[in-house]
C-alpha cells in the first residue's frame, strides 16, 4: 500500500478582516515521496506557530502549505549522510507530517547565515540543523521547541548581550505571557534581577506573577500605565526587553535610566493588532521592532545602549546558549511555557485560537496527538 502525506494547504483566502476561518484551510493527502541523491524524508513530530502567520496566509496561493514553521522532525529515510534516520531536525517545515528535506535548501523569509552559523550548522538556513542527541529526543518536544528554538535563545542571548543581569539590574518585561517574555522574565529572575512584567489584563498579570515567580507584572492597557511604570522603576528601568515595539517601546523608552539597554526584538503589537497588512517602517529591522528615529536620538542622548537582531546571526553561539538553557531547565530555575493542540487534523483550530487570546506561551501543533 502507498503510504500517504496529509498536508494543509490554503482553500480560499482570508477576508479583508483577517480572521482565519476553517473554511480557509483544507486538508489534502499525496503520495509520499522518496529522497533523491542528497535528500531525507522527514517525519514532522511538533511545529510552533507564529503570530506572523495570518500575515503569511495573505502571501499565500491557493493549494499552498505555509513552509516557514520552526518544527521538530525525525529522518524516517536518507540519502545525506549528515541527516541520519533517527536523526532530529530542527527546520523550517510545512504543515504536512512528512517532507524532503535538503541541507542546501535556502531560508524561508530570512537571509542567509553567516560564515559561522553555515561552519556550525553545515546547512544554507540559519534554523536547519540537526539537534544534539541531548537535546532531542533528549527533551520533550514541547520544550525542544521553546527552549531550545528561537525563543529560548532569543531570551537567553538578549540578556547575554544585555548583561551582566545581577541582583543589581531592575528588568522590565514586555508580553511577559508570550514565548519570548515568558522565557526573559524567568532568565532575569533566575540570575537574580528585580523584574516586572507587562501583560493584558488583571487575571494575565496574575497568572504571570504565579507562574513565572517575578517581582510584579503591570497591565499594559491601564489607563495609568506611564504612572505604573514610574511607581514600580522610581530609578528607571535599566533594561527593557520588548518584544512588542510600537506605542509600547513609545511609551517605555522615556522611562529607561541613563545608560540602560534597550533589548528590541519583535512587533507583536502589528501581528495582533488586527487586519492583514503589515507596514513596512522606514527603518528597517529597527522600525519594525519599535526603535523609531526619535527613540534611536532619545537613546544616544541618554547613553542607552540598543540591541536590536535576529537571534539566527549569532546562532554560532548557539550550543552555548543550548548548553546553558538545559542547565536552566534540569535546576528547575526555567519552565517551559507552552500552548499545544494536539493532533495534526486539529492545526486549523491552532491558528485560528492564536489570534483569540489569551493564550500562554509558545503556540503549537504536536502532529502525533
Ligand atoms: N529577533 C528575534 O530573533 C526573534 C526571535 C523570536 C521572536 N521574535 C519576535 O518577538 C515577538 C514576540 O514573539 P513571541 O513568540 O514571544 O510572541 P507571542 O508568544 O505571540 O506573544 C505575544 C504576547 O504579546 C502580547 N501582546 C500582544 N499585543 C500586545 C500589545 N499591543 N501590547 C503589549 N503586549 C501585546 C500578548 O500579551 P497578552 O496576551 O497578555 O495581552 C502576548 O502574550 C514577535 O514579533 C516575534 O516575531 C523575534
Amino acid at each position: 500500500m502507498t503510504r500517504a502525506c496529509r498536508k494543509w494547504v490554503l482553500a480560499h483566502p482570508l477576508e479583508t478582516d483577517g480572521i482565519i476561518r476553517a473554511e480557509n484551510l483544507a486538508m489534502v493527502e499525496e503520495a509520499l515521496p522518496e529522497p533523491g541523491e542528497g535528500q531525507a524524508l522527514v517525519r514532522t513530530r511538533l511545529i510552533n506557530l507564529h503570530s506572523r502567520t495570518r500575515l503569511k496566509m495573505t502571501q499565500m496561493s491557493a493549494g499552498e502549505t505555509d513552509l516557514a514553521n520552526y518544527g521538530l522532525a525525525e529522518v524516517v529515510a536518507s540519502r545525506d549522510p549528515l541527516l541520519p534516520v533517527g536523526a532530529h531536525l530542527h527546520w523550517q517545515l510545512g504543515w504536512q507530517d512528512y517532507q524532503i528535506v535538503s541541507r542546501d535548501e535556502k531560508p524561508i523569509g530570512y537571509a542567509l547565515p553567516t560564515e559561522a552559523v553555515r561552519a556550525l550548522n553545515q546547512t544554507q538556513a540559519p534554523m536547519n540543523y540537526v539537534l544534539r542527541p541531548e537535546i532531542a529526543p533528549g527533551w520533550p518536544p514541547d520544550t525542544v521547541m521553546h527552549v531550545f528554538g528561537t525563543s529560548g535563545t532569543t531570551a537567553l542571548l538578549g540578556l547575554r548581550r544585555c548583561g551582566p543581569v545581577t541582583p543589581q539590574v531592575r528588568v522590565l518585561v514586555a508580553a511577559a505571557s508570550g514565548s519570548v517574555g515568558s522565557l526573559a522574565a524567568q532568565i532575569a529572575k533566575a540570575k537574580g534581577a528585580y523584574v516586572v512584567g507587562l501583560a493584558g489584563g488583571a487575571d494575565r498579570c496574575a497568572w504571570v506573577r504565579e507562574t513565572l515567580g517575578i517581582d510584579d507584572c503591570i497591565d499594559y492597557r491601564a489607563p495609568d500605565l506611564d504612572q505604573r511604570l514610574r511607581s514600580a522603576f522610581p530609578d528607571g528601568i535599566d533594561l527593557f526587553c520588548d518584544g512588542v515595539g510600537g506605542s509600547l517601546t513609545a511609551t517605555v523608552a522615556p522611562l529607561i535610566a541613563r545608560g540602560g539597554r534597550l533589548f528590541a526584538f519583535g512587533s507583536s503589537e502589528s501581528f495582533y493588532s488586527g487586519g492583514t497588512a503589515a507596514a513596512r517602517p522606514a527603518n528597517g529591522l529597527r522600525g519594525a521592532f519599535g526603535i523609531t528615529p526619535e527613540i534611536e536620538a532619545l537613546c544616544g542622548d541618554r547613553s542607552i545602549r540598543i540591541e536590536a537582531w535576529i537571534v539566527f546571526d549569532h546562532y554560532d553561539e548557539r550550543l552555548s546558549l543550548e548548553d546553558e538553557l538545559a542547565g536552566m531547565l534540569r535546576a528547575g530555575t526555567l519552565r517551559p511555557v507552552t500552548d499545544v493542540t494536539r493532533g495534526f487534523e486539529n492545526l486549523p483550530q491552532a491558528a485560528i485560537r492564536m489570534y483569540s487570546r489569551p493564550h500562554a506561551g509558545k503556540v503549537q501543533v504536536d502532529f502525533d496527538g
